[in-house]
């Protein structure tokens, strides 16, 4: 399985924060919000992994994650020259997909949940088809919303419906076979002018191999797109922490954990940020 994760965009909804650093180098709370997707695609031991982002900001992730050995990871990276929507990702990365399915993960979302592991594991388990997530939110009309009957079948994917069917939003979390390449050169723009995903996911539906996990309320997914989700994921990431310890989207730690480096590398990237809590964070995992 390789993993996606999709920086683009030109961030218009956190101008002026946007107009000169790319959204998902921002931080949430004490790191750049692209750690936070790069710790899932790690969490589900993908280590293959393609950034895609703009002409312009490209450079500022290489310099960010570069080549990803540090991390035991294996980093590539690729422009999207223009806003052309999720599913150009299939299209841009196919050399990268290559034969493998993939995971895209938007670089603007954040996850975190006790079972997030099996949740990807169970997700990673279907070498067939698709497999998305709904996940309840007070108002879905900003996101893809499913609908489902009595029954729990899927019924309907609908991009940013004025009235959702449902108040199920689609995370930005998508698994795909390697179908998905052919399918996303076979969307045609919407009314925007983007190769939707919500319309791959169609393709998915109407073939019967879309799979739709429901996540329930112990599972935190939060949105990062306006400066009031911004502050609301930083406070949430700084109480769990504070409270508990653990760091959350540490990809330091989770690259150690998982066996992708040694002990005596975990203390090299620790010692590289020894002026902060984050370093001594790191070199008090080994101790
Ligand atoms: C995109 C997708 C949408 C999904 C959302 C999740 O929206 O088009 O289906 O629910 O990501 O973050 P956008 O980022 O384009 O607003």
């Amino acid at each position: 399985m390789k993993g996606i994760i999709l920086a683009g965009g030109k961030g218009t909804r956190l101008y002026p924060m946007t107009k000169a650093v790319s959204k998902q180098l921002l931080p949430i709370y004490d790191k750049p919000l692209i750690y936070y997707p790069l710790s899932i695609l790690m969490l589900a031991s993908i280590r293959e992994i393609l950034v895609i982002s703009t002409p312009k900001d490209i450079d500022d992730y290489k310099t960010l994650l570069g080549d990803g050995s540090k991390l035991g990871l294996k980093i590539e990276y690729a422009v999207q020259k223009e806003a052309r929507g999720l599913a150009d990702a299939f299209i841009i990365g196919e050399k990268f997909i290559g034969k493998d399915n993939v995971c895209l993960i938007l670089g603007d979302n954040v996850f975190y949940g006790q079972n997030m592991t099996g949740v990807l594991e169970e997700a990673m388990s279907h070498k067939k088809g698709a497999v998305i997530f709904g996940y309840p939110v007070k108002d879905a009309s900003s996101f893809g919303v499913v609908e489902f009957d009595e029954n729990g079948k899927v019924l309907s994917i609908e991009e940013k419906p004025k009235s959702p069917k449902s108040n199920f939003a689609v995370p930005g979390l998508y698994f795909y076979d390697n179908k998905v390449v052919e399918i996303a050169k076979s969307i045609k723009p919407s009314s925007r002018g983007e190769i939707e995903i919500t319309a791959v996911n169609n393709v998915y539906l109407k073939n019967n191999e879309l799979y739709v996990t429901t996540m329930g309320r112990g599972m935190t997914w939060l949105d990062t797109g306006t400066p009031e989700g911004m502050l609301q994921a930083s406070e949430f990431v700084q109480t769990i922490q504070d409270r508990q310890g653990f760091y959350i989207s540490c990809i330091e730690e989770i690259a150690w954990r998982r066996g992708f480096i040694t002990s005596e590398q975990l203390l090299e990237l620790g010692a590289e940020l020894k002026n902060t809590e984050y370093g001594k964070y790191l070199v008090s995992l080994v101790k």
